[in-house]
């Protein structure tokens, strides 16, 4: 063994390592870096008595709270089950909008679970705001084919429109032109006639010989003044908000060809609660009646 070293310099001795004369003190651990060592040992021991730790063959040791990251999340999960079957089966038995919105915790619920809906079932076709396009309603404003009211909304997210449900909302815009019911000029005509509901220029020529086959032929659907019935899903015609386009082409192929939207139902692809959540969350989307 080696003689015990002291360093001239600091009076400290050394541990008799050296690296090209370079000696190394062996000055002791500095006191504050020992007490967080002994803290954090002690704390260990503890936390491996307390928490999970150590392995063995066939599972691992508890610990003594038997604490389980595992199982919290699922009593989490649980809860919240719970607390949405609740809130789910309220929503169910609500009748009108002012029902759920005097329960804002319910509101918001709706809306939620809604949205998410919405976003999975409905927005290929009305468009991820329901902002609707061509051949899709609008759900955002307040021009509505079969009603804006909650239950109106609801009744045709059960069942549809011409979605083969026996329930389904039917109403049929029949091919004027291709069944021979209409002449060509005929068409244009009142396709005119149609588009003056709701501002546009038309000749007054125009509008004399379609006022005739327009009472004949489209008041029983549409109105005389071209308002639409929400009862048998005609839409208005003179709101300057089309669904097929407003354009004098759109009209004339609209007359022609016959229009028949279909709205697929709901009832039986999601649960009562989740369509009535999806009817408060379209009835919020600005339009609701
Ligand atoms: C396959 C395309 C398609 C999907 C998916 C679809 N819709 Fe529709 N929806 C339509 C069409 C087309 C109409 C217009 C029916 C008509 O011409 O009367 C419509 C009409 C509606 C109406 C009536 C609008 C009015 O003015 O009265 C509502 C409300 C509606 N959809 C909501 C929804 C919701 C909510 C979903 C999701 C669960 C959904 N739609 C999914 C195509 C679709
Ligand atoms: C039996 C009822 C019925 C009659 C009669 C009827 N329509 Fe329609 N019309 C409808 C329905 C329903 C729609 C909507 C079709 C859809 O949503 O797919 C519609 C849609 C339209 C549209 C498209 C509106 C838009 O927003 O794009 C126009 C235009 C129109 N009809 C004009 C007429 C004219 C003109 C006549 C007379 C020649 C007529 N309709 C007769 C039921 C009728």
């Amino acid at each position: 063994m080696a003689e015990r070293e002291i360093d001239e310099t600091s009076g400290v001795e050394t541990t008799g390592h050296a690296w090209d004369g370079i000696k190394e003190l062996n000055n002791p651990l500095p006191r504050w870096w020992l007490i967080i060592f002994w803290i954090c040992v002690v704390w260990s021991v503890i936390y491996w008595v307390l928490m999970p730790s150590w392995p063995g063959l066939t599972g691992h040791f508890a610990g003594v709270r038997g604490h389980s990251e595992r199982k919290n999340v699922a009593a989490a999960v649980a809860a919240l089950e719970a607390e949405r079957q609740e809130r789910m089966a309220r929503l169910l038995s609500v009748e009108s909008i002012d029902a759920v919105e005097q329960d804002p915790q319910l509101l918001e619920f709706a809306l939620n679970a809604g949205a998410s809906l919405f976003g999975d079932n409905c927005a290929t076709c009305h468009g991820a705001g329901g902002q609707g396009a061509k051949g899709y309603p609008a759900l955002v404003d307040d021009d509505w084919i079969w009603g804006g009211s909650l239950a109106d909304i609801r009744r045709t997210l059960q069942f549809g429109v011409r979605s083969g449900h026996p329930e389904a909302r039917l109403n049929v815009m029949q091919a004027y032109g291709d069944l021979g019911v209409l002449s060509g000029s005929e068409i244009g005509d009142l396709a005119e006639y149609v588009r003056s509901f709701s501002g546009n220029s038309a000749s007054p020529e125009a509008i004399s010989r379609a006022r005739p086959l327009y009472e004949t032929h489209c008041v029983s659907c549409h109105g005389a003044e071209g308002r639409g019935d929400q009862a048998l899903g005609a839409p208005n015609l003179s709101d300057a908000i089309w669904l097929y386009g407003g354009e004098r082409a759109d009209v004339a192929q609209t007359l022609r060809d016959g229009r028949g939207g279909v709205m697929p139902a709901w009832t039986g692809r999601m649960s009562e609660e989740q369509i009535t959540a999806l009817a408060v969350y379209v009835h919020s989307l600005g339009g609701g009646e």
